[in-house]
């Protein structure tokens, strides 16, 4: 018999296009890998009938870690090392905040988490909802802080103290308590706690990571995420206050996340693969609509390069539903997006 030599082809990196990820409902599911995540990895990394190796970025709304912690779990999860150098979370682009604000409230996440976390992007004095309940448990008739937050917790000199910025960085573990505060901060006197404003419009300003209103998780229906308290204080406020709350947020589908994702995707591709020139095409991955495909389109239509839209049927997006912004191509998962955009690009 006749046997065919199988020739590999030698790897090489394509300079001409480039990936970016969404995470939770494409690579990731109630903290859980997706099965087919890791087959993408390896096909990106050249394990594919081109022998063409990809550069990409990681792109997600979610937060509550520092980005190192973070790419240590993804490195475990996905079987491939991800380095900060390309990963971006909701709450990156706040830390251009930090030099703007000396005392900020940081609220949402696992425990004291987020304090680190702004800590390290030189936010000078951060204020938790812990270190209020704290210093004044009353401030929050039904809830205790546990042992280990009473523990990471500061107790305050409420006169002292002036909040000139809230910021909401990951999602609220403590929807009424974190209400509670952030509405006494919003209607208090240039953010002087325990002082009440007679006209409630001299509160600091809030700052969202992100405006999800659902997000996957491993339950078969999307959660309600940080897009959802968003809404619940402003509705909140004009119960409460009798005003308009003005919000802002940050992540997808806002045009400076995709604007700070495609500087952080230039470096990545000239620190790591030597690249110096912009890719003319940048697939994006996504699971939502309104963040993903929504940001993808927009980003489209003001960059100077191709940025493609790919919807997976792994997350929020449900099959059976309209897309309420439609996407350029719809896949089954994170491996039949990645073998599309890697084909089309032959
Ligand atoms: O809280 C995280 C969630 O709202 C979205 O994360 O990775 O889908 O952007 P991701
Ligand atoms: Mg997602």
């Amino acid at each position: 018999s006749v046997t065919t030599p199988l020739t590999i082809p030698p790897m090489m990196v394509s300079d001409d296009f480039a990936l970016a990820f969404d995470i939770d409902g494409v690579l990731i599911r109630g903290g859980q890998v997706i099965p087919e995540a890791i087959d993408a990895m390896k096909y990106i990394n050249g394990e594919n009938p081109y022998g063409v190796k990809v550069p990409y970025i990681f792109l997600t709304n979610g937060g509550g870690k520092t980005e190192k912690e973070r790419c240590q779990d993804l490195s475990r999860q996905l079987e491939y090392e991800v380095c900060p150098g390309q990963f971006i979370c909701g709450h990156t682009p706040m830390r251009e905040m930090a030099e703007r604000y000396d005392t900020v409230l940081v609220v949402g996440g696992e425990g004291e988490k987020c304090r680190i976390v702004a800590e390290e992007y030189g936010f000078r004095n951060v204020i938790t909802p812990g270190d209020i309940i704290k210093t004044r448990h009353d401030t929050t008739p039904f809830r205790k802080l546990t042992d280990e937050e009473y523990k990471n917790s500061r107790v305050l000199d409420l006169d002292a103290i002036q909040i000139e910025a809230i910021f909401v960085f990951a999602d609220s573990r403590d929807w009424a308590g974190d209400q509670q505060i952030i509405l006494d901060c919003l209607m208090s006197v240039n953010g002087k706690l325990g002082t009440r404003s007679e006209t409630f419009d001299e509160g600091p300003p809030i700052y969202f990571s992100h405006n999800d209103v659902v997000w996957s998780t491993s339950h078969e229906h999307s959660r309600i995420g940080m897009g959802a308290l968003r809404a619940s204080l402003e509705a909140l406020y004009k119960a409460v206050a009798g005003k308009e709350l003005k919000t802002v947020a940050f992540g997808k589908p806002q045009m400076g996340t995709f604007q700070f994702a495609t500087r952080l995707l230039g470096k990545w591709r000239k620190d790591s693969h030597d690249i110096a020139h912009p890719p003319s095409t940048v697939y994006f991955v996504g699971d939502t609509p309104e963040s993903d495909i929504r940001g993808t389109n927009e980003f489209n239509e003001i960059s100077e390069n191709e940025w493609y839209s790919i919807l997976v049927r792994t997350g929020v997006w449900q099959e059976g539903t309209i897309p309420r912004y439609p996407p350029k191509k719809i896949v089954n998962n994170i491996y039949d997006a990645v073998k599309f955009a890697v084909e089309r690009e032959q």
